[in-house]
Parts: structure tokens; sequence; C-alpha cells
């Protein structure tokens, strides 16, 4: 029996926003959701966060965001201390002979299963399992106090833990302590519940500090055993904005090493962003700036030119995507056909479905639009909600005019249809296929297939004309 309390009710005044601290993001993610995400594969009875401040927009976002995972919420007002905040949870805490409560931070985003299940079985629900890390620099953390020796050393590791005492509580002996308290750890529930009501705030900061149980375990006979992370990012919290920048660097590197391991070559892992999931095939290359968000899928052979942003996307196998390609597939997506070329500075936009080989190039939109294979729309142009079929060529400066101002129309366009440039196609309108449209018409009505189509002022010359002279 395993209950989850994960700690999210403060305030975090330092990172100076009205944001709750919880909901800032880390790859595109709110924090909490981070450690939600990892706490939801645990197999745990109940997930309960405790919220304060924000606490409606908190409790909101993670509904949203775990729509059938059995989250449970308790409030935290005013927040009194740590071990106040796990008081809050108390009633919703399931009973059983071995149940253990696993206590995590909302504000501490990348810790690993592996230490959480490492942490669970080391408490087996008869131990407090701490998970403890040596810090060159300890200020401001508890400090973990072990039998015997003089702190200070890092000899004191093995030696029975005895208490827990926070920085300003400290001595200046145990503040030379280099072992920390990273504020997650493992409990029995039933004894958790008999130490959590016999909290007092007798401290320098007033506050019930959840870490006072530990001197309760070793005075009740229960042992008292701690883990470690493997690494010191597990571990690390959010309380400023330049934490949350270092913390994201940290993940964005992971990120970037599993992929250059599986052989895609960045040309530079500390220039590449991905919030969300990036599937790669073999041969991809990515340049400098990219950041890919959403679930995209880049298949092999691909190449991604400097500062693309990619979301919610598939390119298929061999397409190329120039420098400053904008693709936004919001909930319809994207799709990119094989061998097509896309940029430099093109945007495509939900629902943009290019065929193999397809051209789009710069300052070329595309929305809601199927293009055919080998269809070309290389300058300055917009296809909006049409059908284009294969071999067209639409020429610079034409757009689809879709939007009547009350409704979408479509524009189809058939095969080998040639669109001169400059022309304007006011849906809905069909081009039969193999028509050419002169440049610079402006089409309100179809045009028939294999004819050229016309419709602009015809072109005159006036002899003899003059220029207007200016008065004397
Ligand atoms: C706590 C530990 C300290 C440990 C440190 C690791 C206590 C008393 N001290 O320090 O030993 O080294 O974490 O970072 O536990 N929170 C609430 N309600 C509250 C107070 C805090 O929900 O009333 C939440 C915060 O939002 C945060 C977490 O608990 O997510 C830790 O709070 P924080 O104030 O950062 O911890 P400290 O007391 O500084
Ligand atoms: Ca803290």
């Amino acid at each position: 029996m395993l209950d989850i309390v994960i700690m999210a009710a403060g305030k975090g005044t330092r990172m100076k926003s009205n944001r709750p601290k919880v909901l800032h993001t880390l790859a595109g993610r709110p924090l909490l959701q981070h450690v939600l995400t990892m706490a939801t594969g645990l197999g745990a009875e109940s997930l309960i966060t405790v919220t304060g401040h924000g606490a409606a927009e908190v409790e909101a976002t993670m509904r949203a965001a775990f729509p059938s995972a059995p989250l449970a919420f308790v409030r935290q007002e005013p927040q009194l201390g740590t071990g106040h905040a796990v008081q809050q949870a108390v009633p919703v805490l399931h009973d059983g002979p071995d149940a253990t409560t696993l206590i995590l931070n909302g504000d501490v985003p990348l810790i690993e299963a592996a230490t959480a299940r490492a942490l669970i079985e080391a408490c087996c629900g008869r131990r407090l399992a701490l998970l403890t890390i040596e810090l060159p620099d300890a200020t401001g953390y508890g400090r973990v106090v072990r039998e015997g020796g003089e702190p200070g050393q890092s000899g004191t590791t093995g030696a029975a833990v005895r208490a827990i005492v926070e920085h300003k509580d400290a001595t200046p002996a145990q503040r030379a302590i280099r072992e920390v308290y990273t504020g997650m750890m493992a409990v029995p529930t039933a004894a958790l519940k008999r130490w959590l009501a016999a909290l007092n705030k007798d401290n320098a900061q007033g506050e019930y500090y959840l870490t006072d149980i530990v001197a309760m375990a070793v005075a009740d006979g229960v042992p008292v055993v701690a883990a470690q992370p493997t690494s010191e990012t597990e571990v690390l919290g959010v309380n400023s904005p330049l934490q949350l920048a270092d913390l994201e660097r940290r993940f964005q590197r992971t990120q970037a090493e599993a992929l250059m391991e599986a052989g895609v070559r960045l040309a530079d892992p500390a220039r590449f962003d991905v919030r969300g999931e990036l599937v790669c095939g073999s041969d991809v290359e990515i340049d400098v700036n990219c950041v890919f968000e959403g679930s995209v899928h880049v298949g092999d052979g691909v190449r991604i030119g400097a500062n693309c942003v990619v979301r919610n996307a598939r390119i298929a196998a061999g397409a190329v995507l120039h420098p400053f390609v904008h693709i936004d597939g919001e909930s319809l997506g994207v799709r990119v056909g094989e061998a097509a070329l896309v940029g430099p500075f093109a945007r495509l936009r939900p629902g943009a479905d290019l065929g193999p080989e397809v051209h789009i190039g710069n300052f070329v939109e595309v929305k809601n639009a199927q293009l055919a294979r080998g269809a070309k729309a290389n300058h300055l142009a917009y296809l909006g909600d049409a059908t284009v079929g294969e071999r067209v060529n639409y020429g610079a400066g034409s757009i689809t005019a879709n939007y009547d101002g009350a409704n979408k129309h479509r524009t189809v366009i058939g095969d080998d249809v040639h669109v001169g440039s400059n022309c304007v196609l006011v849906a809905p309108l069909t081009v039969g296929a193999g028509a050419t449209i002169g440049a610079g018409s402006t089409l309100g009505k179809d045009a028939p297939p294999g004819q050229l189509t016309v419709a602009r002022a015809r072109q005159a010359s006036i002899s003899g004309w003059q220029r207007p002279q200016k008065k004397r």
C-alpha cells in the first residue's frame, strides 16, 4: 500500500511571479507535472498534492493534465511548514500493515522513478528512509546528523542517523556537515501519523518541521536509513528564475545526449530544445537553435536548418527544412512528405499536409491544405483551405481568398495547373486540371481545365499621350 504526498503549497517568493511556482514550466511542462508524471508510474493508491498558493489554478491545471490518474488535492492555508503540509494529507492516507507514504516536492521536477523506488524499498513499510546527498555548500539545507563522530567530514556517512537539523537551528559544528536532506522521504504511514500529531514549532523559524520526525523515529526505535540519488540534478529544486534556467539546461542536455546516442547529429547540444517528444529516424541532422514542441516525428535522413521551430508535426524521410521554418500543427498536426523542401522562412500551420517532393519556399504560408506530389509554391504565397493537385506550380504573390468575413471556403486546384504570379483565387473555387491562370488574375468563378484563364484589365497603350506639366 503506497500513498504519495507532493508538497506544493509554498509561495515561491524568489520567483517574483504571479504564477504559482509549481506551474512554472520546464521543457514546456509545469514543474509539478514532471513530478506527477514520474509518480504515476510508481503504482500508488493515491497521489496527494498539498496546495496553497494559487491552489485553484494548480489543481485545475493538473486535473486537465492527468484526466485519469488517481489525483487528490488537500489545501494547506496558511502554510505553517513542511510538517504542517503533510498533516493536511493525513485524513486521506491509506492504512494497512505495511502502508508507506512517499513524500516528494512539487518544485523538484527531475527526481527519477528509480530513485523513488529505491526510497520506497528502503522504507518497506518498516523504516524511515531519507533521500540525502553530500553537497560542497550545504547552506540553507537541513543537515543529516549521524551517530558519534564530530561532523564535518563525509566519514560519518554510514553511522546511524540521529536527526535532521535545519540550517537556521544548527550549531556551527552541525553547519559543517555536508550531508543534507533533499526534502524527499518514505515513511511507514502509521508511524507518520503518530509523529505528525506530535510535532511542535519550537524552532528558529516557528514552523512545523517535517524533519523533526527523524528524531522521533530514533526515539521510537524505528530504523532510519538514507538513500542517495544517482545525480545531483534529481534533487535540485526551483526557487528562482536562475535555478529554473539551470535545470532546463540540464534537462535539455540529457535529452540531447540521448538523441545523439541514438545517432542524431546535433550541430550543438547546448543550442537545442525539446519541449515534448521528439522521435528521430537514422541520419537526421539538426542545426543550431531549433525548438521542438509537442509531438514531433522526424524520418530518416531529414535535415533541419538553423532556427526552426516545429510543433506537432511529422516530417517524412529525406525532407529538408531550411533555416527559419516555423511549423505549428496545433491539434490538427502538420505533415511534410518524403523529400519535400521547405523554407527558408516558411510557415506551416495546422492541417498543412505536404505530399512527397513538394516545395514550399520563402514567405509562403500553408494552412489546412493538402498539396499532392511535386506541387510547388516557391515564393510569397498563401494556401489556406485548399486542395492542390500534383505538379501544380503556384506563382509568387498568389493567395487563396478563403474567408468571406464569416465563413471559410475551399479552393480546389487540379493536377498540373499553373497559377501565375499575384493571383487571387476567391473561394469557393475550382481550377480544372492542366489550366493556366494568367498573372494578376482575380478569379471569382471556376476556371475550366486545360485552358488559359485571364481575369484582369486588358493592357492598353495610348499614343501621343502627354504628361501633365506643372503650371507656371
Ligand atoms: C526543507 C527541509 C530541509 C531540506 C530542504 C530541501 C523541512 C523543515 N526542511 O527545507 O531539511 O534540506 O527542504 O530543499 O522540511 N511547503 C508547503 N507548505 C509549507 C512549507 C513548504 O507545501 O508550509 C512546500 C514548498 O512549497 C516546497 C517544499 O514544501 O515545495 C519545501 O519547502 P521549502 O520551504 O523549500 O523547504 P525548507 O523548509 O527550506
Ligand atoms: Ca527550499
